[in-house]
């Protein structure tokens, strides 16, 4: 009895790691898919623009930031005429992450 309960404890918690908590998980999401172009800790690159300080981080609502994660900001919609690329759009991120890398760059932004 003890040993099936182990085993159910073991198969839970697996599935807690696997599931909404690793989507939600905005700093590794963050370093593994903005910071090469936005910088560690989003302190900006030569390729684009920082997100600590960020002025439309701050000032924009969480679906406008999402938008722009999602659709991306390229060509005639690009913003900063110094960096060379555009913001790419995030086509296979889900809605968890991407809200999840909203609330990530709020704070970001607040520092
Ligand atoms: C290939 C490089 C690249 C990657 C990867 C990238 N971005 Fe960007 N991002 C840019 C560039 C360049 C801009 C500025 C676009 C412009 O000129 O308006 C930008 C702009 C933005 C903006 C708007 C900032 C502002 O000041 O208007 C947000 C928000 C943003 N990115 C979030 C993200 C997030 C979140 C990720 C990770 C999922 C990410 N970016 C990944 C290059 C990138």
């Amino acid at each position: 009895m003890k040993r099936i309960l182990g085993i159910g404890v073991v198969a839970l918690s697996f599935a807690f790691v696997s599931g909404p908590a690793f989507a939600a998980d905005a700093a590794g999401l963050y370093k593994s898919k903005c910071a090469p172009c936005h910088g560690a800790e989003g302190a900006s690159t030569a390729m684009a623009p920082a997100h600590k300080g960020n002025q439309f981080v701050k000032a924009s609502s969480a679906d406008q930031i999402a938008a722009v994660i999602k659709d991306g900001r390229e060509g005639a919609a690009k913003k900063y005429k110094q960096y060379p690329i555009g913001m790419p759009a995030q086509k296979t991120m889900s809605d968890a992450d991407i809200s999840a890398l909203v609330g990530y760059l709020k704070e970001l932004a607040a520092k």
